[in-house]
């Protein structure tokens, strides 16, 4: 039995007729760049997020900086965040020439621990960017509340949980802007680069618009100093080929995710998600104390695993400059020591998630 991770072949074997169909139109039209595809799958976005505007982009860490952008977050404003993420959350916030600043994680979602937030606000922070790690929302009814109290915004980096909900509501349609990535192996992935800005303001999502096309609000006229960052429109055509099998997506994850807590979470710990939320599952993430011996096992016997993350980014060379040290954020430096994430995919079987199991318990 040879597991796949993500299973790409096979999801592309499920829809190959819709989205060839949907390619070849694009081609056939020549449409490119900003083609119609791209408007039809930001109405669409709208439709299953519930955000009042869906502007699509170039990637996931495009959608973060266009945010920034729109919020006009200037040199030296402080961004409260995670160091238990993907490079991409802090790195767009420094590319911004704006100040990272970690909180750490609770121990069991891995998402940042809301309650250590305003402790580390000062007169120069602008805003509070929580991770949907591996695909669940964070605590957000605290987030905002804090947000409200001290006049922050909130940005919410969703690369990995679209179509999570916290409260009913999808995490897109929270916070001041939300983000989400479209990158392969994401819950909804196309096939190249691609990413999402969600809002309900009118007025970033003017600005947003804009933004993604160089400042530009008539042609060669730029009224910002933007990006080129705009969606493929092949890709759009792909999104929207694979939008209607979402929902089925989505809970052929959480059948999967089931079938792993029930049979792992008396040895392991298994994914807490909490009661008023539910994730994309962009990942199933466990934690062990024997993380190497236990991928080589799982890899002799065809099993992939990956570790998210193995370094929190507060360690990482590049943000060497901020001066934080080993032992700043001991549930995010345990984390990264234990963590491991299985195959997830909405097309494992019942039977490669009992070899998997099986394998694990061993
Ligand atoms: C948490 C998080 N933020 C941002 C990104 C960036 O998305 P992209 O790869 O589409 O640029 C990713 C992608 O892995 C991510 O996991």
């Amino acid at each position: 039995m040879d597991i796949d991770f993500a299973n790409l072949q096979l999801q592309y074997q499920k829809y190959k007729a819709d989205i060839d169909a949907n390619i070849q139109a694009v081609l056939n039209k020549s449409n490119y760049i900003m083609g119609e595809e791209v408007h039809e799958l930001e109405r669409a976005l709208e439709g299953f997020t519930g955000a009042k505007h869906a502007i699509t982009c170039s990637s996931g860490t495009d959608a973060l900086l266009l945010a920034m952008m729109a919020m006009d977050i200037q040199p030296d404003d402080e961004i409260i965040t995670t160091p238990f993420t993907f490079i991409a959350t802090a790195e767009t916030i420094a590319l911004m020439k704006a100040k990272p600043v970690f909180v750490d994680i609770e121990s069991d979602t891995f998402n940042i621990d809301a309650n250590l937030i305003e402790a580390a606000i000062t007169d120069k922070t602008k805003a509070i960017m929580p991770v949907s790690l591996y695909g669940q929302p964070a605590d957000m009814d605290t987030i905002q509340a804090i947000a409200d109290k001290h006049n922050l915004k909130v940005i919410i980096d969703g690369a990995q949980s679209f179509g999570s909900t916290y409260n009913d509501k999808t995490d897109s349609n929270l916070g001041d802007i939300s983000t989400t990535s479209f990158f392969p192996a994401k819950p909804l992935g196309c096939y190249g680069d691609g990413g999402a800005v969600f809002t309900n303001n009118d007025e970033y999502a003017k600005i947003i618009k804009t933004m993604r096309v160089h400042g530009q609000n008539k042609r060669y006229h730029h009224k910002y100093i933007g990006m080129g960052g705009r969606l493929d429109t092949i890709q759009a055509a792909i999104l929207l080929a694979k939008l209607p099998y979402y929902t089925q997506e989505l809970s052929g994850r959480q059948q999967v995710a089931q079938h792993y807590t029930d049979a792992l979470s008396d040895r392991l710990q298994t994914p807490v998600i909490r009661s008023n939320r539910s994730s994309a599952w962009a990942q199933y993430t466990v934690r062990v104390n024997n993380r190497e011996a236990l991928q080589a096992m799982l890899k002799d016997n065809s099993i992939p695993t990956v570790v998210h993350y193995p370094m929190p980014l507060h360690l990482q060379e590049c943000f060497q400059y901020l001066n934080y040290k080993q032992g700043d954020f001991i549930i995010s430096e345990k984390a990264s020591r234990d963590v491991i994430s299985l195959p997830m995919n909405s097309f494992l079987s019942n039977e490669e998630v009992i070899h998997i199991c099986s394998n694990l318990n061993k």
